[in-house]
């Protein structure tokens, strides 16, 4: 696990961008996993702007979402179908089939994540995971007490995720209860993870998931079990690390070999 504390958000989201930027240089059919919230805007911004300004190509891109409310068709408002089509694809060339998120309006719900989980596997695994973290150390929408080896499937949110997510719907009654989420098995077999936390709100999670016991009371923990993942943050959200001047130290003096992976 790295950790990586820049001045503000749009340092880390820019570095985050800059490293997804090199995996699709060398692997141009490389396989996205990719996250929603407030969090990951500007690293989509980001990969926008080098897309038309550097001409990063998505063309061979796959993309496979982390989740999506039950109950909530494509085109609703607050869906993640929409969030990412207004925030990141409508400004990049990825081809619409290689586009996936779950579906909202699944009928029967276990078989559509059993084929999320198979359409995951026929594209050759997520070669890199974008995530945001909760302010309870969530991760995708896999609550505390998640498995830590859970696969795609529905979850029940908290009420403390429901009320954190709440600004994206009209009122609180509004924010469905019931979700679809990859699991955190699922999540844990990408080849890498770039995880974003911005703001003083994120510190404890962040603290947690980092320095803490593996817990599944903080899911973002079971990152310290993973090969490859780094935590892009900004000061505040880093404001609970007892580390973090260690932190700052290995980031300043990497061997120039290091530095860009
Ligand atoms: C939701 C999403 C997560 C996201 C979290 C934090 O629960 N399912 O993927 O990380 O919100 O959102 P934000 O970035 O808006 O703080």
């Amino acid at each position: 696990m790295e950790i990586i504390i820049t001045p503000d958000p749009a340092a880390a989201s820019h570095l985050a961008a800059r490293r997804i930027a090199r995996l699709i240089r060398e692997k141009p059919d490389a396989v996205l996993g990719l996250a929603t919230g407030s969090t990951p805007v500007t690293l989509y911004k980001e990969l926008i702007r080098m897309h038309r300004e550097g001409g990063l190509d998505f063309s061979r891109v796959s993309t496979f979402n982390l989740d999506e409310y039950l109950g909530l068709a494509p085109d609703h408002a607050a869906s993640y179908h929409r969030f990412m089509e207004e925030n990141f694809f409508q400004g990049v060339n990825i081809p619409r089939g290689n586009i996936r998120l779950p579906d909202g309006l699944a009928k029967d719900v276990p078989a559509h994540c059993a084929d999320y989980e198979q359409e995951i596997r026929d594209a050759g695994g997520i070669d890199l995971q974008v995530l945001g973290i909760g302010s309870d150390g969530h991760i995708g929408f896999n609550e505390h007490g998640s498995s830590l080896a859970s696969r795609t499937r529905i979850k029940t949110l908290t009420e403390r995720t429901r009320e954190d997510n709440a600004r994206f719907f009209d009122k609180l009654e509004d924010v469905p209860h019931h979700v679809i989420t990859m699991g955190i098995g699922t999540i844990m077999e990408s080849r890498s993870v770039v995880l974003l936390a911005f703001g003083a709100g994120k510190a404890d999670a962040v603290a947690g998931a980092a320095e803490g016991p593996i817990t599944a009371s903080n899911p973002a923990s079971i990152l310290q079990m993973h090969p490859d993942a780094k935590f892009y943050l900004d000061e505040p959200s880093a404001g609970a690390l007892e580390r973090a001047e260690y932190y700052k130290w290995v980031f300043k003096n990497k061997p120039a070999w290091q530095a860009d992976q």
